[in-house]
């Protein structure tokens, strides 16, 4: 790992990404278990209140949560702009993400108006808190890196998908409010292409090079890549707006977003084919599985535009979130779990003197057996979720159990890391 361009002196507490990072696996949990209660009939239609919450527990629930605290970590280690009060700013922020988002679907599940009320007032404040501490340590940041011109772009996609939400949400709960589902397809896009995808390639600027030893991505995609992206989404939702009058706007959006995840993913795999030394390593297995879904979602989407195909809504959505975004955030978390547990171990030894005593590596820390069996049940447990997206009757129960063993597992394998920690500098302790 290439460390030498990260100011690690400034690295937050532990505490500060870890309490994010050992959530996020429990909601995956919790979305299985409502797919698995309520079997076939959460496939019946896109808008069935399982599938939406369970949606909810693995975007907002898992994604969103490890995509938070790894901003956390990364403002002040990767752009030298340190979180201020890290600790109260990292509790309030997990806080209302944990609440919010319980809140948000348990309304989805019982059609209460009180949790979507709770819910949209819970999340709202807590995203737009979170997005203007990002947006303030943005204009603080030391580093002229494009890592913080697209966490920019990123956050500001998370305002629209907070905001568009906030609005469904007060469809479903209020009366007074009228549900306009237009506004759902909006909502999705800016969530999963906007926020999710503009982060991961944001960050992947800076850590697939790090992480993997590969050469750096080429200046000019770094820098027009992500403008493209935005102008295509922007261009997009303009003719979700208006569908009818401006189809046009949806194919000339739709084309700027699809060529630019297909030229970032062929860009990372040829990257990754170039890399300094060619060990396995569980990061890049989840890499290139996130990458390849990622270009059968956009060829899955160019195609239904000619032909007629059945169940691509929810094809789409298994591939984007279970296929692309979650395998990214596993393979991340194998990365920066153990190598922030080493760093903090490494910071206290020296902090208390003890020089001479030896520290577990980054491969004790978490071992390769453990997160390979994580990763083919997390494989296994995509190729069920994409069987159940034609097929739900057999296969849905089946996928949602394996997606419960294999998030569990990678719950497991994180805080062996912590304990391991605990166990090294005694109890009570904290980095
Ligand atoms: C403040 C946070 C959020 C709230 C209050 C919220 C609320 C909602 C609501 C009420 C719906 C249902 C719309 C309908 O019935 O037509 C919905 C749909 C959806 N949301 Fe969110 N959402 C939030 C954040 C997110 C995020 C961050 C993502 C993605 C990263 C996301 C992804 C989706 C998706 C994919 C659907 C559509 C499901 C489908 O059509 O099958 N949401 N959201």
């Amino acid at each position: 790992m290439k460390v030498t361009a990260l100011s690690l002196e400034q690295t937050p507490p532990l505490s500060v990404p870890l309490r994010f990072f050992l959530t996020a696996p429990v909601f995956v949990v919790a979305a299985a278990i409502v797919l698995l209660w309520h079997g076939h009939a959460a496939l019946d239609s896109r808008w069935t209140p399982p599938l939406l919450a369970a949606t909810h527990f693995l975007t907002l629930g898992f994604l969103t949560m490890i995509m938070a605290g790894a901003i956390q970590q990364l403002l002040p280690v990767l752009m030298a702009s340190p979180v201020p009060r890290p600790r109260l700013t990292s509790a309030v922020i997990h806080l209302a993400l944990t609440l919010g988002t319980l809140s948000l679907g348990a309304g989805m599940l019982t059609g209460k108006g009180g949790l979507f009320l709770g819910a949209l007032v819970v999340l709202g404040a807590g995203l737009i808190f979170f997005v203007l501490m990002v947006m303030f340590c943005l204009f603080q940041a030391r580093s002229s890196h494009a890592t913080v011109f697209v966490m920019g772009l990123a956050v500001i996609a998370l305002l629209v998908t907070a905001g568009l939400g906030i609005l469904l949400a007060a469809g479903h709960g209020l009366n007074s409010v009228p549900l306009f589902r237009t506004l759902t397809d909006l909502h999705l896009l800016w969530g999963m292409l906007g926020w999710v995808g503009l982060l991961v390639i944001g960050v992947a600027y800076q850590v697939v090079p790090m992480f993997q030893l590969t050469p750096n991505y080429p200046g000019l995609l770094m820098r027009w890549l992500p403008r493209i992206l935005f102008a295509g989404l922007s261009i997009w939702g303009m003719g979700l707006l208006f569908p009818e009058e401006r189809k046009w706007l949806q194919w000339i959006g739709g084309g700027g977003v699809v060529g630019s995840f297909a030229a970032f993913s062929f860009m990372t795999l040829r990257l990754q084919q170039q890399r300094r030394r060619r060990l396995s390593d569980i990061n890049i297995d989840f890499w290139r599985l996130a990458l390849v879904c990622l270009l059968a979602a956009m060829g899955l989407w160019t195609a239904q535009g000619f032909l007629q195909l059945p169940q691509t809504e929810l094809l789409l959505g298994v591939l984007l979130v279970a296929g692309f975004a979650m395998s990214v955030v596993s393979g991340m978390l194998y990365k920066i779990v153990p190598f922030l547990v080493w760093l903090h171990l490494n910071n206290y030894m020296q902090a208390t003197g003890r020089w001479g005593e030896q520290i577990p590596n980054m491969k004790q820390i978490l071992p390769s057996q453990r997160s390979r069996l994580q990763f083919w049940l997390q494989f296994s447990a995509l190729l069920l979720l994409l069987l159940a997206a034609v097929w739900p009757g057999p296969f849905i129960r089946p996928a949602a159990l394996t997606m419960l063993a294999a998030f569990s597992l990678l719950w497991w394998n994180l805080l062996d890391g912590l304990r391991l920690y605990y166990r090294y500098i005694g109890a009570g302790e904290e980095g």
